[in-house]
């Protein structure tokens, strides 16, 4: 029997914290005794912010080692960079012509990191009237909206569909991520759907997947953001390769709600996601952690916390420290030599559907 398809990847910038772990890769483990598992590490989608060469080179084989230090099998999934199979950059390119500007600037991940520090404030606009240059001060946020999306590059508006390329040609019915990955894929939806009814059917529709309490982890400075390695303090997430000193401190730091007794609620947001990722590392059910801390308080919650994060990601960074560059390489190689012929033939199969001579 066929095994149903799944795909995902992350991007080799900046280090890999506990929400990638707990919203993706955690999952990917999961799902790939049941699925047939192609795992990517997105290089072409990283160069859309700026990269330093050398630190991209790293951070990729990086992100590859956590991969395989997390559980990923490489017998049985196949796990390879993105720019080594140059049909995802085609195939982008194709569905570029039926993406529409409407579609992308919908985009929360584009708006987010265009508007990245706009607070709406004012600004000086230089605006001519009648042949004379006059400075206007305007707080006119459309106008400074506009020009701040205006200067943005154009790979970071075309993200999507570079990410629904990735998604469509290896006939993906699910794919594995956190929440704010989801609007990406409901756009790949669209597009899949719009090219299948232009060109007949060709792309296979996929879904996201995502774990109710893992998908969204949010940071220990502040829970109504999500735990982000772009945050701008380090308090905001624990790193894959936070030691267990750092683990400690960050976690004694994180910020609680008001109140002393440890209950798993909506009106407690900060400790609701302690209790989350607490429980996704011990298996515990919220509510059983609920039950063990009654009459206890804070301390005593966070101390164990930081014990199970610990015990967690000690086990963890021994087993990263057994893959040498040599050795991952040679596992994406083998990766991309398994995925190559089905990007081929799904490549082919959208050339002929469009009219290109193969
Ligand atoms: P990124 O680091 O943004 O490239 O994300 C890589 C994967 O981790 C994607 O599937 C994200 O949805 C997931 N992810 C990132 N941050 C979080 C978070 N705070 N909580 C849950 N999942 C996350
Ligand atoms: N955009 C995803 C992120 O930032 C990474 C990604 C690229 C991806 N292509 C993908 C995830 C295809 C799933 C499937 O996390």
């Amino acid at each position: 029997m066929n095994k149903k398809r799944i795909f995902s990847g992350i991007q080799p910038s900046g280090n890999l914290h506990l929400g990638n772990y707990l919203g993706a890769i955690k999952n990917w483990v999961k799902l790939q005794d049941e699925y047939d598992s192609i795992f990517c590490v997105v290089d072409l989608h990283a160069i859309t912010v700026p990269q330093d060469p050398e630190r991209l080179r790293r951070q990729t084989l990086d992100v590859a080692k956590v991969y395989l230090a997390s559980g990923i099998d490489p017998e049985k999934c196949s796990l390879f960079i993105q720019s080594h199979i140059s049909e995802h950059a085609e195939l982008a390119w194709m569905l570029n012509t039926i993406a529409k500007m409407q579609d992308l600037l919908k985009m929360s991940q584009f708006v987010d990191k265009a508007m990245k520090g706009f607070d709406g404030r004012r600004g000086v606009l230089k605006k001519k009237i009648e042949g004379q240059i006059i400075n206007r001060e305007v707080l006119f946020e459309e106008e400074t909206e506009q020009y701040l999306i205006y200067k943005t590059g154009v790979g970071l508006f075309d993200y999507p569909v570079l990410m629904a390329a990735d998604i469509l040609l290896y006939d993906t019915e699910l794919v594995p991520v956190g929440k704010d990955q989801v609007q990406h894929i409901e756009l790949t939806r669209t597009l899949a759907n719009r090219f299948n009814k232009k060109f007949g059917d060709t792309f296979v529709i996929p879904k996201p997947y995502t774990t109710e309490v893992g998908q969204n982890i949010m940071g220990l400075d502040d829970p109504t953001k999500k735990m982000s390695k772009s945050a701008a303090s380090e308090y905001n997430y624990i790193a894959l390769t936070d030691d267990k000193e750092t683990v400690k401190r960050k976690i004694k730091k994180a910020v609680t709600d008001s109140g002393s007794e440890i209950i798993y609620s909506n009106d407690k947001p900060a400790l609701k996601n302690l209790i989350n990722i607490y429980s996704l590392l011990s298996d515990i059910p919220a509510k059983e952690i609920e039950k063990r801390y009654k009459g206890k308080g804070y301390a005593d919650f966070k101390t164990d916390l930081a014990d199970i994060v610990v015990s967690f990601i000690r086990p963890f960074q021994e087993k990263l420290k057994e893959y040498d560059d040599e050795k991952v390489l040679e596992i994406l190689r083998a990766g991309a030599e398994k995925v190559r012929p089905l990007a081929k033939k799904k490549l082919d199969e959208v050339k002929k559907r469009i009219g290109f001579i193969i």
